[in-house]
C-alpha cells in the first residue's frame, strides 16, 4: 500500500457506524457542539446518519464559489455548503473541480462576463480572488491590478443579484492588510460596508492544521441587523495579527470575529510524505546537497548519521549570483506556490536508515498538503501544482464554516 493511498483511507468514506462513531467523536466534537447549541436537539444526530461527514444536503446551506479553481474551497465548505454555483475563467481547473464536484454548477468564463440576475440565490458568497497583484513576490498594485482588482467584478455581481447573498468572505494573500499601510483592506471593508454589511477579518495559518506554512487572510461579511452574540468579541484575539489590529483601526463598523482556536496539529511533514517513491539520481541528489548552506548542511548530516526518517522540504534561490537549495528544518513545507520556472516547485531532501534522497514534491502530495489527500488531480504535473499552490487549504476553509460562517447563515435564515 502506498503512503498515499494509505492516506486516503484515513478519510472515512463509507465507514462502518462504529468507526462512524469514533470518528464523530474525534474530528466532529466541535460540529456536534455547534449543531446542539445553534440548531437544537433534532440535528444534533444529522452527523450519524450522514452519508460522508457534516449535514445530508437538503440540511446544506447553500454557497456560491467565484474563482472556483480546482474547487478546494467547494470541498472544504461541502459538510455544511452545497456549491450550487461556480465560476472559474481556467479550463484545467475546471477539469480537476469537475474530477471532484459535480460539474453542472461551474460557469467557464470570465467573471467580467457574469451577470448577477443569471447567479442562484444563495446563503453564503466566497471569492478568493486572484492575489498576483497584492503577493509581495508579484507586482504591488493591489485592487488597481487588472488580476487582483477582480474583487471589484465579484461585489458587482452580488450587487446585481436579486438578492445580495447574506454572508460573503473574501479570501487572499496577507499583502491584502500589510501593503501600502493597509490601504488595500480599507478599500475592501468600505466597499462591503457600503453594500450594507457588517465586516471583519482574521488571519489564518494553514500550518496549524497541516504542515505547510500557508497564511491567508479571510474577510467575512455579514448582512447588517444578524444577531453576533457569542461569534463576535470586543477586541483582537489569536487570529487577529498585527496588521489585522493596524487596518481594525483604519476602518469604521469592524467587527472582531470570535474563532476557536485549532488544537495543536497532529499531522507531521513525514506522514504525508511517501519515502518509497521513486527518487532523483544519486548525482543530482549530491549536487542539490552541493547547493545548501553552510548552516543547513550539518542538519541534514546529523539526520543521515543517525539514521532518522527526516524530509526537509527547500526551493532553489539565487543569492547574490549564486544558486542556493534553502530547506526547512522544523518540519513545516514552505508554502506552496504556482509554478512559474522550476524555482517555484518544491524539493525534498529526504533521510532514511542512514542515506539521503532528493525528488520534487509530488502532485498527491502537495493536496496532502493542503488538506485534502483524496483530491482528485486529472492534469499534468504542473496543472495539479498549479491548482494547490493557487487554492485554499482544506481544514482552514472548513474550521471557519464550522464555527462562524454556517452559524452565521442560520441566524440570518432562521434555524432550520
Ligand atoms: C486564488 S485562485 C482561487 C483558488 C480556489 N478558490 C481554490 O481554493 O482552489 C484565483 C482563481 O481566479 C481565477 N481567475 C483569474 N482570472 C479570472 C477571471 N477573469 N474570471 C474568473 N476567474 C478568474 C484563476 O483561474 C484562479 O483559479
Amino acid at each position: 500500500m502506498t503512503k498515499n493511498s494509505r492516506l486516503r483511507k484515513r478519510v472515512p468514506r463509507g465507514a462502518s457506524f462504529c468507526c462512524l462513531i469514533v470518528f464523530v467523536g474525534q474530528s466532529y466534537a466541535p460540529l456536534l457542539e455547534y449543531e446542539t447549541k445553534e440548531v437544537g436537539r433534532a440535528l444534533s444526530v444529522a452527523p450519524f446518519v450522514s452519508a460522508a461527514w457534516g449535514y445530508e444536503d437538503d440540511m446544506k446551506r447553500t454557497c456560491l464559489d467565484f474563482f472556483a479553481g480546482s474547487g478546494l474551497v467547494s470541498k472544504a465548505l461541502s459538510p455544511l455548503f452545497r456549491t450550487i454555483w461556480a465560476n472559474d475563467i481556467s479550463e484545467e481547473k475546471y477539469r480537476t473541480f469537475a474530477a471532484n464536484h459535480p460539474p453542472e454548477v461551474f460557469r467557464l468564463g470570465s467573471v467580467e462576463d457574469v451577470r448577477g440576475e443569471d447567479v442562484p440565490i444563495a446563503d453564503l458568497s466566497w471569492g478568493s480572488f486572484p492575489c498576483q497583484d497584492l503577493s509581495l513576490a508579484g507586482k504591488t498594485e493591489g485592487l488597481a491590478g487588472a488580476r487582483s482588482g477582480l474583487f471589484r467584478q465579484w461585489v458587482r455581481v452580488m450587487a446585481e443579484m436579486p438578492e445580495l447573498p447574506p454572508v460573503a468572505v473574501a479570501e487572499n494573500v496577507v499583502g491584502l492588510v500589510s501593503l501600502d499601510g493597509g490601504k488595500h483592506y480599507v478599500d475592501v471593508h468600505k466597499t462591503l460596508t457600503g453594500m450594507g454589511y457588517r465586516v471583519g477579518a482574521v488571519v489564518l495559518d494553514a500550518e496549524r492544521w497541516v504542515p505547510q506554512s500557508r497564511k491567508r487572510v479571510f474577510v467575512v461579511a455579514v448582512r447588517s441587523g444578524v444577531d453576533l452574540s457569542g461569534l463576535s468579541a470586543d477586541g483582537p484575539d489569536w487570529c487577529h495579527p498585527s496588521a489585522i489590529r493596524h487596518v481594525a483601526n483604519l476602518c469604521e463598523n469592524w467587527i472582531w470575529w470570535k474563532l476557536p482556536e485549532p488544537s495543536p496539529r497532529r499531522l507531521r511533514l513525514e506522514d504525508v510524505i511517501d519515502f518509497d517513491a521513486p527518487c532523483d539520481s544519486e548525482s543530482k541528489t549530491e549536487k542539490l546537497f552541493a547547493l545548501l548552506s553552510p548552516r543547513h548542511r550539518p542538519i541534514v548530516e546529523t539526520a543521515m548519521r543517525k539514521g532518522e526518517r527526516r524530509a526537509f522540504p527547500g526551493y532553489r534561490r539565487t543569492r547574490e549570483h549564486h544558486q542556493m537549495l534553502e530547506i526547512r528544518e522544523d518540519g513545516i513545507a514552505g508554502c506552496l506556490r504556482t509554478p512559474r520556472g522550476g524555482s517555484s516547485r518544491q524539493l525534498l531532501l529526504l533521510t532514511d536508515h542512514g542515506k539521503l534522497r532528493s525528488r520534487l514534491l509530488m502532485a498527491q502530495e502537495t493536496a496532502a498538503l493542503m488538506g485534502a489527500p483524496d483530491f482528485r488531480l486529472p492534469g499534468t504535473y504542473n496543472e495539479a501544482y498549479m491548482a494547490m499552490g493557487d487554492g485554499v487549504a482544506v481544514p482552514v476553509a472548513s474550521w471557519l464554516a464550522r464555527h462562524l460562517l454556517r452559524p452565521l447563515a442560520d441566524r440570518v435564515g432562521g434555524l432550520l
